[in-house]
C-alpha cells in the first residue's frame, strides 16, 4: 500500500528520465540492508511466508517455494541476502560476463506506464566474472536457491562464445545451486543466433560437460543443473529445436521468457530499440510456456517469467 501509493510515484518522479536511478537507488539501499543481520531478520519477519504446500524439489535442489526473482535485478550479486528476505523462493542472479563490460550508453530503459512495460537495452553491465567471484567469496550465501546467469561478453567473437560462458561458469560455480544459460537478450550482438540448433546443441554440451567435470572435481555427489533462458520471439520450429537439444543435452530446465522484439499490442508509441516486458509480453510468453508444456511431456521442468503483469485486455487467460 505504501510502497504504490508513495513511494513509487516519488520514485517515478525523481527517474523520469533515466528509470535507472531508481533502480540503482533501491540496490544500493538493499545492498547496505544485506549487511546487517538485524535489518535481514526484521524484513525476513515482515515479508517471508513458509508453508510445506510451497516447497518443490527439483533437480536436486530445494526451493522453500516456486516464485522466484528473475535474471536482471541483481546483476552483480551485491543484494542477495537482502532480496532473499523478501521472501522470494530462488534468485536468479546476472547475467554475468567473463569479462567486466559497462553495457550500452544511458538512458537504457524506458518506461511505458500507459501499457505498463518497459524497453531495455542494457547489454549486460556487469563487474564480470572475476569480481563477482571475489564478492561471493566474502558474502554469506542466502538460505534460498541461487541460480547464476551467464550471458556472452559483448567483445567476444561469435565463435569463442563457448569458451566464454564456460569461464563464468567454472568461476561461480561453487556459488551457484544451478546455472542459467541466457542466450535470449536482444541487447549482445549476435547472442539470440545462439539458440540455433547447432550452435545451442554445441554450448549446451559443452556447459553441461564442464558441470559434470566440476562436480567430480569438488568430489560433489552430482553436477549443478543447467537451465537455459528463451526468447519469446521463436517460432515454433525454433521451439522445437530448443526441445530437442534439451532433452539430448539433459538441461534441467527452460526459463520461459526473455524480453521481446515485437512491438504488438502497445497503446504507446516508443521508437525505443531494445527488449520489450511487462504486461504486453504476458499473452505471448504464456503462449510459449503453454506449447513448451504440451510438448515437454513433463520431462523438462519450465519456469515461466514475463507473466506476471498479468493480461492487456481483461478477461484474457
Ligand atoms: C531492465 C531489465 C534488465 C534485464 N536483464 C536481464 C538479464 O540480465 N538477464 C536475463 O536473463 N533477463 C534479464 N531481463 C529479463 C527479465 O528477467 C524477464 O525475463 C523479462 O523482463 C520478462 O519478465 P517481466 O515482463 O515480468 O518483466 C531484464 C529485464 C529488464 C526489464
Amino acid at each position: 500500500m505504501l510502497f504504490k501509493a508513495l513511494i513509487r510515484p516519488a520514485m517515478f518522479r525523481t527517474s523520469a528520465n533515466d528509470p535507472e536511478i531508481a533502480h540503482h537507488w533501491l540496490m544500493n539501499r538493499m545492498a547496505t540492508l544485506s549487511h546487517s543481520q538485524t535489518a535481514l531478520k526484521i524484513i525476513e519477519a515482515a515479508n517471508a511466508y513458509k508453508s510445506p504446500a510451497l516447497e518443490r524439489d527439483i533437480f536436486g535442489v530445494h526451493f522453500p517455494n516456486p516464485v522466484g526473482l528473475a535474471g536482471g535485478f541483481d546483476k552483480n550479486g551485491i543484494a542477495l541476502p537482502a532480496l532473499a528476505a523478501l521472501g522470494f523462493g530462488f534468485i536468479e542472479a546476472g547475467t554475468v560476463t567473463r569479462y567486466a563490460q559497462p553495457g550500452n550508453a544511458r538512458p537504457r530503459i524506458f518506461r511505458l506506464s500507459v501499457d505498463n512495460a518497459l524497453i531495455n537495452r542494457m547489454g549486460f553491465p556487469n563487474d564480470g566474472a572475476d569480481a563477482i567471484h571475489e564478492r561471493l567469496a566474502r558474502l554469506k550465501k542466502p538460505a534460498i536457491p541461487i541460480g547464476w546467469s551467464i550471458g556472452k561478453s559483448k567483445v567476444t567473437p561469435q565463435e569463442e562464445a563457448i569458451e566464454d560462458y564456460l569461464y563464468s561458469l567454472r568461476k561461480l560455480y561453487d556459488f551457484s545451486d544451478f546455472f542459467t544459460v541466457n542466450v535470449s537478450s536482444p541487447n549482445t550482438p549476435g547472442l539470440r543466433k545462439l539458440q540455433d540448433k547447432e550452435p545451442l546443441d554445441q554450448l549446451l554440451q559443452a556447459i553441461v560437460q564442464e558441470s559434470e567435470a566440476l562436480a567430480q572435481r569438488t568430489d560433489s555427489p552430482t553436477a549443478k543443473a543447467v537451465l537455459v533462458k528463451i526468447a519469446p520471439d521463436l517460432t515454433e520450429d525454433q521451439l522445437d529445436d530448443v526441445i530437442e537439444v534439451c532433452l539430448q543435452r539433459n538441461i534441467r530446465g527452460i526459463i520461459a521468457t526473455n524480453t521481446t522484439l515485437a512491438r504488438t499490442g502497445l497503446r504507446q508509441t516508443s521508437s525505443e530499440s531494445g527488449g520489450l516486458s511487462g504486461r504486453p509480453l504476458h499473452t505471448r510468453s504464456l503462449e510459449v510456456i503453454r506449447y513448451l508444456s504440451q510438448h515437454l511431456d513433463n520431462k523438462i521442468p519450465i519456469i515461466g517469467v514475463g507473466v506476471s503483469s498479468g493480461p492487456m485486455t481483461p478477461g484474457e487467460p
